[in-house]
């Protein structure tokens, strides 16, 4: 039912109530968050966006209209209150609450709207599961972890605005139903009607229509854009997601990567508080996953890899595992765990299974125990050996020492997952610190195991360096370095870019490595290659992971916890139930027919 409101105006939000208002009336307006009933009076919660108030009704002042008002409340109920601000007695002090000293006489009561009992608690911090929370989303919104993160958002996004405005760039949107962009994952796709059997595809980035701008002479744009991409989803991936995207012309890569490391600083001052020194540390590809195992490093902790492929002990084994990788051009490697000789077996086993969830066949370990070395390769290596391995990698007694031999991809997927573990299990990792990088000097390509063929890395527009040109030009691919950046914020990919290239031949030279057949390319990419014949500045450009950019900033653990409406691992929406089955008339009028495999599954399910 609910009253109306009758030009009845709000004068604050609940924690906009201090001391400074004692003695003033206000008009609050906000949900029920809890009522303690009491034997003369009332004690109501009071809550919007903003936290709570304690708002009383005292049976010995109120009328009884406002009594039975009162009597009525129950949790979530949406109501508007009247009253005057007075201080809290000192046994009601509660320092716990932004609003603790003071509280509402109330003087009127509107109920504006009743509420059923809602599904879980909305004030209480009880756990609740995730697909509950995610079903009543708009309940789960109202509480203050997840609205903290949600607004914050905004927060970084309106710096995000004005940062860029501010340094001459231009807010331009581009189309959600175009045609496959270059990013590499799956596209989602939407069905024509007007023009049967065609498709759009909904954009992985704007990385196409950004580049034309460019050769329209924008200069600098950026979008805060929505980005759809048909991958598995982990707790830094959704399929739909938000980047902060931005393109600028006649740059180099240290043009792009100095007004986004200003960019980041203005980010952590403004919403942290936080000086971050510029500027960043800038760590080549190789270097990264030589140390770390990866190409976004979190390079707060050490556990470093170690090659130690050119030991005379492995170089020299007949130790068919080793020897076969470094045959095959892979390495052998090791981490130290520090003081984890004595790990019990069990937890050992896990870290090998983490290691095969890589790609690793196997993972090697020796124990530094008090009562001398263990391993499960002396079937293999003398104790010499074993000890000019430990020597190399400098472990310690009571250190643990894991090796894996593999394709160096296999080895440095496998450690670098083994060394965030090892960081976990003993704590190596400070909180609330902040650890800023760029990854620099990608490879331009990579081998697709796959596809049987080299793929851009990054995509096919992204320039080679100037250095490895002539090598790139000969088509000697797999050396050839790219000029493309990734930032990294506590071993996450928070953002990345490149400079593009801009002149014909060399994008020519790149279709050709990539097997593309001209027709293909023109097929795909035409509209973009037309538009370079007619002037493209030279250009480059980055975008920033909004939702990964919140999370980490947020202290959230997945980027579901700062988008207001998220899938879940299925790709599904809880809350809508989308994606849905569609009526007949709508799939004839698109020339579409489900199989009847695909029909029959979605009845029964
Ligand atoms: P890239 O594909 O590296 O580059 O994406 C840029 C940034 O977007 C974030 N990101 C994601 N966040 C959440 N869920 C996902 N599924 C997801 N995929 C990517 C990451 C990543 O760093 N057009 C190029 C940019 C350019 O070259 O200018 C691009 O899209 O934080
Ligand atoms: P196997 O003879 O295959 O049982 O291997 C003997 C030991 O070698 C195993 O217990 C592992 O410790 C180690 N091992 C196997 N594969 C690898 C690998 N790819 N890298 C490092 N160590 C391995």
């Amino acid at each position: 039912m609910g009253e109306l409101l009758n030009g009845l105006k709000r004068t604050c939000y609940c924690t906009d109530v201090n001391e400074e208002m004692i003695g003033k009336k206000v008009t609050l307006m906000g949900w029920v968050s809890r009522k303690r009933i009491f034997s003369h009076f009332d004690f109501i919660l009071l809550r919007d966006r903003t936290g709570v108030i304690q708002v009383v009704v005292d049976e010995s002042v109120n009328t009884p209209e406002v009594l039975a008002k009162d009597k009525e409340l129950k949790s979530e109920y949406v109501i508007a209150v009247i009253g005057t601000v007075r201080a809290r007695t000192p046994e009601n002090i509660n320092p716990k609450m932004k609003t603790g000293t003071v509280e509402v006489a109330v003087e009127e009561l509107k109920i504006l709207s009743e509420s059923e009992l809602p599904p879980f608690q909305v004030d209480e911090k009880v756990d609740v599961s995730t697909e509950f929370r995610l079903k009543y989303r708009y309940l789960d919104l109202r509480r203050p972890n997840v609205l903290k993160n949600i607004l914050l958002r905004h927060k970084i996004a309106m710096v995000a605005r004005n940062f860029l405005s501010d340094n001459g760039f231009i807010e331009i949107e581009t189309p959600m139903l175009t045609k496959s962009t270059p990013e590499g994952a799956r596209d989602y796709l939407v069905p024509s009607r007007v023009h049967p059997g065609n498709f759009y595809a909904l954009p992985q980035s704007p990385q196409l229509f950004k580049q034309l701008l460019m050769v329209s002479g924008f200069d600098k744009y950026f979008q805060i854009a929505r980005c759809f991409r048909d991958e598995d989803l982990r707790a830094d991936r959704q399929p739909e997601f938000t980047q902060i995207d931005m393109e600028l012309s006649f740059v180099e890569e240290d043009d792009v990567m100095s007004v986004n490391e200003r960019f980041m600083q203005k980010i952590f001052k403004e919403v942290k508080g936080i000086d971050i020194e510029l500027p960043f540390r800038r760590i080549p590809w190789q270097e990264a996953m030589d140390r770390f195992g990866s190409d976004k490093p979190d390079t707060r902790f050490g556990v470093e890899l170690q090659d130690i492929s050119e030991l005379d002990a492995i170089k020299n084994t007949d130790f068919v595992v080793f020897k076969g990788a470094l045959e095959a051009g892979g390495s052998v490697r090791a981490i130290v765990a520090p003081g984890l000789a004595n790990m019990p077996r069990k937890q050992i086993d896990q870290l090998v299974e983490l290691a095969k969830t890589y790609g690793a066949k196997g993972l090697a370990y020796i124990q530094l125990k008090e009562e001398g070395l263990k391993s499960t390769i002396s079937k293999f290596f003398d104790e010499a050996a074993l000890n000019s391995v430990v020597d190399a990698v400098k472990a310690k007694q009571g250190d643990l020492v894991l090796i894996c031999a593999d394709k160096n991809k296999v080895v440095w997927d496998a450690l670098g997952a083994l060394r965030l573990d090892i960081a976990k299990r003993l704590d190596l990792i400070k909180k609330d610190t902040y650890d800023l990088l760029w990854v620099t000097q990608f490879p331009l390509f990579e081998y697709s195991e796959e596809e049987g063929r080299y793929v851009a890395m990054h995509h096919p527009f992204t320039s080679p360096m100037d250095e490895d040109l002539d090598a790139y030009m000969a088509g000697d691919v797999s050396k050839v370095r790219a000029k493309a950046y990734d930032m990294v914020l506590n071993g996450c990919e928070v953002g990345g870019g490149s400079i593009r290239i801009h002149r014909t031949d060399i994008q020519e030279q790149m279709f050709k490595l990539l097997n593309f057949e001209k027709e293909d390319a023109q097929e795909r990419f035409g509209f973009l290659l037309d538009a370079f014949k007619f002037g493209a500045p030279p250009h480059g450009g980055l975008a920033f992971g909004l939702d990964r950019l919140v999370m980490l900033l947020c202290g959230a653990e997945s980027i579901r916890d700062v988008i207001a409406f998220p899938k879940v691992k299925d790709a599904s929406c809880l809350l809508t139930e989308a994606p849905n089955v569609v009526e007949e008339k709508q799939l004839k009028e698109l020339g579409i027919e489900i199989s009847p495999e695909v029909a029959e599954k979605n009845e029964e399910g």
